[in-house]
């Protein structure tokens, strides 16, 4: 019998989310039965003291710990392996992460490594982990990357000045403590390119060509509670109501994206990040109004069914209307948390443009984009940025 729903899998780590969550992590941590932890986080991270919080925790129940943090804003493939051999060295046998994507991913990088051997550069793409990982915890500090739920892993290969996206089911963490009072250190600028970068998970898993209608609902939910507390949000740090809905909605919008993939902004961004060093989220929030306008004419309904999501009433509008209302609707929310419009403004020059496309096409998230661009039309999206 055909049916009009197609064949769909949906994968998710065991989570805990609301405040205190964290407190968790040796209980988590015994139950994995692990003896000697890697904990990877980053400098700024140590700097919030959640990291040397869960560290203390851990030895206070008796398991030992050692914390790696030479881990930096797109992680390096480098940083991968200096962790891994220190995972080898010291006999440990459990990850966990305490950070924002950065750690996360490198956190899932040192496990492929330890596991597998050879360089984590050999495992770019789809399902090509031949062995599982050690076990591997997280405790997300931003409300952004999803790394904490995500089947996905993206690693700086510096030699290719390129990121490389790898994609596993082995990658899915084992468990996950999401707890909202993390994001109360989380400063307005990261709040801004954090929060950015989970709507567009949500906007790009919702007109994937791999969604299901259990992804667009965590898709959905994810664009209304962004629409509606972000920019609140990055204006009251420290009001944890705003803060449970900001991290409820990345929870949300990685259930999404990590089964039914992203789409041309992260291609794009990911080659923004890996040839200049970019902050994924920012990059990511420059290029959205661009893709949807690249997108439009190919999934009308569904970004009808975005912009009704981020507040926009368009009962009686044009599909033109539309999309000019949603795309004016995401410029205004970049300019109210500070985001620049223009992609020279970070960074970007002309000269670029060609290797940015040409990674871009060859990134593991534009196979997912609704419409499949050619060369001159990425080069063309880039420009009209610039
Ligand atoms: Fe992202």
């Amino acid at each position: 019998m055909i049916s009009h729903f197609p064949l769909r899998k949906f994968i998710s780590p065991e989570f805990v989310f609301g405040v205190g969550a964290r407190k968790l992590i040796a209980r988590y941590v015994k139950n994995l039965s692990a003896r000697k932890v890697l904990l990877i986080t980053d400098p700024g991270v140590i700097a919030t003291g959640w990291a040397t919080e869960a560290a203390a925790e851990l030895e206070a129940k008796g398991i030992s710990c050692i914390t790696f943090e030479r881990v930096t804003a797109n992680p390096r493939d480098f940083e991968v392996m200096d962790g891994a051999h220190i995972f080898k060295e010291a006999q440990c046998d459990m990850l966990v992460a305490v950070g924002g994507g950065s750690p996360m991913d490198c956190a899932k990088g040192i496990g492929i490594v330890a596991s597998n051997g050879k360089h984590i550069a050999d495992y770019e793409g789809i399902d090509r982990i031949l062995f599982s990982c050690p076990p591997l915890l997280c405790i997300p500090t931003t409300a952004g990357s999803s790394a904490d739920v995500s089947q996905f892993a993206i690693i700086n290969a510096t030699d290719q000045r390129k990121k490389i996206a790898i994609v596993s089911k082995t990658l899915v963490p084992d468990a996950a403590l999401i707890d909202p009072e993390t994001l109360t250190t989380l400063s307005p600028e990261l709040t801004a390119h954090t929060g950015m970068d989970a709507l567009v998970h949500a906007v790009e898993a919702y007109v994937s060509t791999a969604g299901s209608p259990i992804t667009d609902m965590f898709a959905l939910e994810s664009i209304r509670l962004i629409g509606a507390n972000l920019r609140a949000a990055a204006l009251n740090p420290s009001d944890i109501e705003l803060r449970c809905r900001t991290m409820l909605a990345s929870l949300d919008a990685g259930l999404a994206f990590s089964n039914a993939g992203l789409g041309a902004v992260h291609a794009m961004a990911h080659s923004m990040g890996g040839l200049l060093d970019l902050p994924h989220g920012e990059c990511n929030a420059i290029l959205l109004s661009g893709v949807i306008d690249f997108n439009f004419d190919t999934v009308p309904l569904r970004y009808r069914n975005i912009a009704d999501a981020f507040g926009i009433d368009t009962k009686h509008l044009s599909d033109a209307s539309v999309r000019q209302r949603l795309i004016d609707a995401v410029l205004r929310l970049n300019a109210d948390l500070g985001i620049p419009e223009r992609l020279s403004t970070v960074g970007v020059c002309a000269d670029d443009i060609r290797s940015l496309a040409a990674n871009a096409l060859k990134d593991a998230c534009m196979a997912t984009n609704p419409r499949i661009p050619a060369a001159h039309e990425i080069e063309n999206l880039y420009d009209r940025l610039l």
